[in-house]
């Protein structure tokens, strides 16, 4: 098995992980649960991202790190060989073959707790990553003090280094295509799952799949923001908003288009469509390396306030539009109710920071850091708490790209995939 990262990249990532954690540690990195979906079955396994960054291991088994007398060593613990299992579920890599892996020592998962007990006397301080692994959490329930060694990681991994960028660029082309492939596919009358289908078929196609459940919603459907019952008919006259990413070797793509399902903009569809572009467009824009991560926020919601005003949507001062200058909580707020992007990487809504309800707020962007830029319009017609414009009810508008930070100033790593009015206009329908 070829694994993403040649092992020295790996082991460097160890190396700086262990160059800032105190001496005479033991660190724990288990990798998820399997997951019931219902009775006998399970839902598929996805390793946990941690447990990837380390060493690329995607079956059961915990990473362990450990620094006695000032020097670091690994242990995957793995599931061990065992025919009656691999019967049902297939050949296990088993301690003997994870001696691959980029590691100094392999074990069987059978010796897990009692190893672990075993340096607990010879160390004198615990960080493990919690909350991921039942088994892992029961071992240290009476460990007092456990560190957290996200604080670190997380800083690492929103960094991206050339090989992880590759990979982002593979999931962005395959992601970009799917969704030209959506847009070239769509018929009124289609139902939304066929409109996924087109999306994820393609994905399948390119030997990847979601990183999230895909959003497929036409009509009011696309002005919910995690719709993805994708369940509805698709109906002439109406905008349909997919929103769909897929993974290559754990690094994710999302990606947001929104198309006329008959092809053909109506003025007040082009009205917020245009609108949320231009919002977009200001928005990665000012994705500049040095920026604040408030930034590009700000430039889309300034322009998005702006463009309520001027469409009589909003009857008030820009001020009052868009709010506080730091909490951007203004009357805009009432039809963009989500920000304007976050971090991509092994999880699409990537650690790193410049999440909502962070202590800190979002970094300086870096060269390195990959993010997503989305503002969006919704003009739902269920919603009675506040006034929607006749002419846009049932409206909603979400454009959304990848984007990578380079010296140079912004690169949109999904730039292949179309967004004009002009280059959808031509593509919807169009067969594939
Ligand atoms: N797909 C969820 C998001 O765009 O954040
Ligand atoms: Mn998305
Ligand atoms: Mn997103």
């Amino acid at each position: 098995m070829k694994l993403p990262f040649e092992n020295s990249e790996y082991l460097e990532r160890q190396a700086r992980l262990f160059s800032e954690m105190p001496e005479n540690t033991t660190l724990i990195i288990p990798t998820n649960d399997k997951k019931i979906r219902s009775n006998d079955v399970v839902y598929p396994f996805r390793p946990n991202s941690y447990m990837l960054y380390m060493c690329g291991w995607k079956e059961e088994g915990v990473f362990v790190a450990s620094n006695v007398d000032g020097e670091w060593g690994t242990t995957l613990f793995v599931n061990p060989r065992d025919t009656e299992t691999e019967i049902w579920e297939g050949i296990r890599i088993g301690p003997e073959g994870a001696v691959n892996w980029p590691v100094t020592d392999t074990d069987s998962l059978e010796n897990f707790e009692s190893k672990i007990r075993d340096l607990f006397g010879r160390t004198q301080k615990v960080f493990c990553i919690g909350g991921v692994s039942q088994r892992v959490d029961e071992l240290l329930a009476g460990v007092a003090e456990i560190g957290d060694p996200r604080i670190i990681l997380d800083r690492m991994r929103r960094i991206k280094s050339k090989r992880e960028i590759e990979h982002m660029r593979e999931a962005a082309r395959i992601g970009s295509e799917a969704h030209i492939h959506a847009i070239m596919t769509t018929l009124p009358g289609f139902g939304e799952w066929e409109i996924q289908s087109a999306v994820e078929g393609y994905f399948m196609k390119s030997n990847s799949n979601w990183s999230f459940p895909s959003i497929v919603g036409g009509g009011d459907n696309g002005t919910v923001l995690h719709y993805n019952l994708n369940e509805c008919i698709v109906n002439d006259g109406d905008l349909v908003l997919v929103d769909a990413g897929c993974e290559v070797h754990g690094y994710a793509s999302d990606i947001t288009r929104t198309w006329p399902v008959n092809g053909k903009f109506s003025d007040s569809q082009r009205e917020i469509y245009e609108l949320v572009l231009k919002a977009e467009i200001a928005g990665i824009e000012a994705c500049q390396p040095g920026a604040p991560w408030v930034n590009f926020h700000r430039a889309a919601s300034k322009v998005i306030a702006e463009g309520l005003i001027d469409l009589n949507v909003l009857n008030c001062s820009l001020d009052d539009a868009l709010g506080h200058p730091d909490e951007f909580d203004g009357q805009f707020r009432n039809f963009f109710m989500h920000g304007s992007g976050h971090f991509l990487g092994l999880d699409v809504h990537d650690v790193g920071g410049g999440r909502k309800g962070d202590k800190e707020p979002g970094p300086l962007l870096e060269a390195g850091m990959v993010l997503t830029v989305e503002p969006g319009l919704y003009f739902a017609k269920w919603r009675t708490d506040i006034e929607i414009p006749p002419r846009y009810e049932g409206i909603g508008v979400r454009i959304e790209d990848d984007v990578l930070i380079t010296d140079d100033g912004p690169e949109v790593l999904t730039a292949g995939c179309p967004k004009t009015v002009d280059e959808i206009e031509r593509l919807v329908g169009t067969g594939a």
